[in-house]
């Protein structure tokens, strides 16, 4: 008997659009979905050709590319600019974007509306919102207007302040009560799939079991049905220790940093550039090819 595989087809020239449809069946097939953040294209483009199934353009870019200490300041407009470079580079993978603070907060109107702008000017499939119960009525409505919308709970990071840090989220058994209830009152309200991040194992593997669409976990143990993690923490491009659920599979920040050093000492000891990367003008003995590449 063959069962369909619904992994990655990375590396053998076969492309097949990965929709959230797709999600729900490697849910149902106990095949774990893939996903990863990216900003930028030569990022995005890696990772779509590596197999990536969900790239999430997170406002994790407030911290990680813009520098801001928590995800809170980045706009609906530099979220727009960054998607749009991910769409460019992306043909396989869902493209996601996550909807920032302030863009849903003050009425579902401009919730609906900021999230078509990420369809329409950005050329995203989906939007990530945060919270649980009190987003449903939002949910709804942004699904209704054909915008698959992706849940997030957990540790929230927009949250931060009445969360009084970046802790984790559902370790008593009322909390743990709450998020359950959220994630299946999201499920109700239309999520495609729901992120939880930052809760104890215990509590994402019952959730999982309890909703029927795709979870997809950071900080949340490995019973979620797939996991995402922040690019720049994977591969070692942050300035500070790493948080306990972090796996490093590159050190891009140590690659770097040689590679600026070799430039800086070959630069200053006029190393670089060297004959062969200068170009001539020509001469009466023949012609130089005025090709830049
Ligand atoms: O912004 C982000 O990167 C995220 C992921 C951590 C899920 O929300």
């Amino acid at each position: 008997m063959s069962v369909t595989n619904f992994r990655s087809d990375a590396g053998s020239g076969a492309a097949s659009k990965i929709t959230f449809q797709t999600l729900q069946e490697k849910k149902r097939a106990h095949q774990p979905v893939t996903a990863l953040t990216a900003y930028d294209y030569a990022t995005a483009r890696l990772e779509d050709e590596a197999g990536v199934d969900l790239i999430l353009v997170g406002d994790s870019l407030a911290m990680v590319v813009m520098g801001y200490d928590t995800t809170l300041p980045v706009t609906v407009d530099e979220m727009l600019h960054h998607t749009r470079a991910v769409r460019r580079a992306v043909k396989r993978a869902i493209v996601a974007a996550d909807m920032p603070f302030g863009s849903y907060h003050t009425s579902v109107a401009e919730g609906v509306a900021n999230a078509i702008r990420f369809v329409k000017e950005a050329g995203a499939e989906a939007v990530k919102i945060e919270g649980g119960a009190v987003r449903c009525e939002l949910v709804e409505r942004i699904v209704g207007a054909e915008v698959p919308v992706i849940g997030h709970l957990g540790l929230t990071p927009q949250s931060v302040h009445r969360m009084g840090g970046y802790k984790v989220q559902g370790k008593t058994e009322v909390a743990a009560e709450e998020l359950a209830r959220d994630a299946r009152m999201l499920e109700a309200a239309g999520v495609s799939a729901i992120v939880l991040e930052g809760m104890p194992r215990e509590l994402a593997a019952r959730i999982t079991s309890e909703v029927g669409v795709p979870t997809i976990g950071i900080g949340a143990g490995p019973d979620c049905d797939g996991q995402i993690l922040v690019f720049h923490d994977m591969v070692n491009l942050t300035f500070s220790a790493p948080a306990k659920f972090v796996r490093r599979y590159g050190d891009a920040g140590a690659l770097f940093r040689s590679a600026i050093a070799g430039y800086v000492r070959d630069v200053e000891e006029r190393a670089f550039p060297s004959e062969a990367e200068s170009y001539h003008a020509p001469t009466s003995t023949g012609a130089v090819s005025t090709k830049v590449r």
